[in-house]
């Protein structure tokens, strides 16, 4: 299962994604993590050293072919040569970002990133990929073989508003699924904002994570929530959404 993890910036993408990460390592299932903003801290949140956050995938593992470009190596071996092993068995890839100012654009870290996703499926293999705020990866088709789009929003106007926009463009990539994650709810006003929004949009809510100033405190320490908190209501919302897509991934029969 390949899930991808967007929405507007500082809504709680990294936090997720890397506690997602961890967990379903924890369930047993092998996991891959890929930093896939092109302004990296995934690393920091899994809980490795940041170091690995300037270990991008090459554009070398990449050919162009007519269809779109695709790996030149098996998907296994790029995970053994580029990938990093940390926490709880998870192994995180990093797209990068720009070197250098006036660089140009990351056309190649783009194309790589989608060609390793196009590869990455397997049972019991989870991949998360932490995504950018920007709608790029959506209009690019960076992220066109996940399985689910989890849209995180916080119960404001602004965020709803960028999950409303990136909706349709995930639904023309024909992603499967699309879902949305509430985040950093303080009340049940905040968590009836975030339903009533997703029925007016036809959107499916998958979870509610409430607010958590151990979240915070997890972050300001650079440390992963799970080590710091791991008794943090958010823990537990995000292991249930973890088993909740699990199971749903899990063939009948
Ligand atoms: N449930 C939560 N409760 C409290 N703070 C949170 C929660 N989720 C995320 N945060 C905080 O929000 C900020 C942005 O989170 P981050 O995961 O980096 O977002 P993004 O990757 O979407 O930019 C960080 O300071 C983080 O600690
Ligand atoms: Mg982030």
């Amino acid at each position: 299962m390949r899930i991808g993890i967007a929405g507007k910036g500082g809504v709680g993408k990294t936090t997720i994604a890397a506690t997602m990460a961890r967990l379903a390592a924890r369930a047993g299932a092998k996991v891959i993590a890929i930093d896939a903003d092109s302004n990296p801290n995934l690393a920091t949140a899994l809980g490795l050293d940041r170091v690995m956050e300037q270990r991008p995938l090459p554009a070398s593992l990449v050919s162009k072919r007519l269809d779109g470009p695709a790996l030149t190596d098996a998907v296994d071996s790029v995970l053994t040569a580029h990938g990093t092993p940390g926490p709880d068995g998870v192994v995180m890839l990093t797209m990068g970002g720009p070197a250098h100012a006036g660089e140009g654009c990351l056309c190649s870290a783009h194309a790589t990133v989608g060609a390793v996703l196009a590869d990455l499926a397997g049972p019991d293999l989870v991949t998360v990929v932490d995504m950018e705020a920007s709608p790029e990866q959506l209009s690019r088709g960076t992220v066109r073989n996940v399985d689910i789009l989890l849209l995180v929003a916080e119960p404001y106007f602004r965020s709803l508003e960028t999950v409303r926009r990136l909706a349709p463009l995930a639904m023309e990539l024909s992603i499967a699924r699309i879902g949305v994650i509430a985040n950093k709810l303080r009340s049940e006003t905040d968590a009836d904002a975030v339903a009533e929004f997703c029925e007016r949009h036809r959107l499916t809510q998958l979870a509610r994570v409430p607010y958590d100033d151990a979240v915070t405190r997890a972050d300001l320490a650079g440390s992963p929530l799970l080590d710091v908190a791991p008794d943090s209501q958010v823990v537990a919302a995000v292991g249930e959404l973890v088993a909740q897509l699990r199971t749903a991934d899990t063939p009948q029969g």
